[in-house]
């Protein structure tokens, strides 16, 4: 076979960002170096001198530029029908999340208009959605389906993913959230019967469950009957907890093996030594708090110094965070939490991979690794964080390969 054939050697890279696989995570800065990917897998990092053009099929002139490792983004809501803009105004004039929601707003809009849009109108909406995170550095992805609340819409949302990751080569994660809401006019204990008495019907589809577990959706009784019963069938587990109220799910859900526990506003030192012992991820999701106007974070340091890893994601969802962009959950997880570049950037690679027990294989730019990573416009990826508010990634690769990402605004 000619290894040739298949080996790219990016020249020229003012630096590359690799991060390790230690015990915190921490990012390596290569300056002034190559990357050989072979097979679309990182080969090798070396200092760029004695570069032998024969020695590869293509060698591409990076120009000194950064190299990061692509964005994985671990919690996303990202197949839907609709738009919940009017919601704006409903909060500018004082109404709450969980007020909208009680009221049949809010996530059970999105499940009247996902359960009239087609398998293909979704498909279509939800890959433009895709091709524009992918070109703002998104490189692999958790979507959950949780919109549909009956079973064919939920399966509709969970292929719509599935053929989202085979047509646009990247990796997703999929997760049954039927545990989201409880439907308009059925009652919430027939409703949370169906989901457990249905939940062996998504083990083809889904590699996990997730439940919103709060105040208005689902309790800390409900996640255990939930978890217990989803491990037995193999699922990954995953909640929505401490979000909006502190109701105790994140402990029962560590306690219970899930890899991860997301939002965590309300969750306290106990439940976070929960999620150390446990070795659960910690995803934390900074622009659900800027977008619904919150004042609560979640314990951050407390979460850093107990050894919690910790991921950070859009949640990109109509609702609470109708956001792409993985940059700008950076900027605002440095800003908000008061992370540094290098544990925000940790937290938006690694960390991702981590929640999805992918770390291994992406997230790191390591020998080995899928090459998915992100040629910046700049030299310094501080640069990311400092200027903030402009798009640095000038192209996204996976396995390799560059993407051509969506340019003009995506609008649904
Ligand atoms: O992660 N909290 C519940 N679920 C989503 C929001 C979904 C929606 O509002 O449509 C969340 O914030
Ligand atoms: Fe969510």
């Amino acid at each position: 076979m000619n290894m040739k054939a298949k080996k790219i050697c990016f020249k020229n890279i003012g630096q590359l960002v690799q991060v390790q696989d230690t015990d915190p995570p921490r990012l390596k800065v290569y300056r002034n170096c190559a990357l050989v990917v072979s097979g679309g897998r990182v080969e090798k990092v070396f200092r760029d001198t004695g570069i032998r053009a024969s020695d590869y099929a293509r060698v591409v002139d990076l120009k000194g530029r950064a190299v990061i490792p692509g964005f994985i983004d671990p919690h996303t809501h990202m197949v839907y029908g609709g738009d919940r803009k009017a919601e704006m105004e409903m909060r500018a004039a004082g109404d709450d999340y969980l007020e909208i929601l009680k009221n049949g707003g809010g996530i059970l809009s999105t499940v009247n208009a996902t359960r009239k849009a087609s398998e293909e109108m979704l498909y279509r909406s939800a890959r433009e959605r895709m091709k524009r995170m992918i070109a703002l550095g998104t490189t692999a992805f958790e979507i959950k389906s949780g919109y549909g609340l009956d079973l064919e819409t939920e399966k509709k949302i969970l292929r719509v993913g599935r053929r989202l990751a085979a047509d646009l080569k990247v990796h997703v994660t999929l997760t049954y959230l039927g545990a989201h809401a409880v439907p308009e006019g059925v009652k919430k204990k027939d409703y949370f019967d169906f989901v457990l008495r249905y939940l062996p019907e998504f083990r083809e589809l889904a590699d996990g469950v997730d439940i919103f577990c709060e105040r208005g959706a689902f309790t800390v009784a409900d996640l255990k009957r939930l978890f217990l019963q989803a491990k037995l069938l193999g699922f990954q587990l995953r909640a929505h907890v401490e979000e909006f109220t502190l109701q105790g799910g994140c402990y029962e859900a560590a306690r219970l093996g899930a890899i991860s526990c997301d939002h965590l506003e309300h969750a306290r030192p106990h439940d976070i030594r929960g999620m150390a012992v446990a070795g659960t991820v910690g995803v934390l999701l900074p622009g659900v708090t800027h977008f619904l106007g919150g004042s609560k974070l979640p314990l951050v340091h407390t979460l850093l110094d107990s050894g919690v890893p910790l991921a950070l994601a859009t949640d990109c969802n109509p609702g609470s965070c109708p956001t792409y962009n993985m940059q700008t959950i950076l900027t605002l997880a440095t800003a908000m939490y008061r992370l540094t570049p290098e544990q925000a950037l940790v937290a938006a690679t690694y960390g991702g991979a981590r929640a999805l027990d992918r770390h291994r294989e992406m997230g790191g730019l390591r020998p080995g690794q899928r090459a998915d990573f992100l040629l910046l416009k700049t030299s310094d990826y501080r640069d990311l964080f400092y200027y903030f508010g402009e798009n640095f990634v000038d192209k996204t690769f996976l396995a390799g390969s560059a993407v051509s990402g969506r340019k003009e605004p995506v609008t649904d």
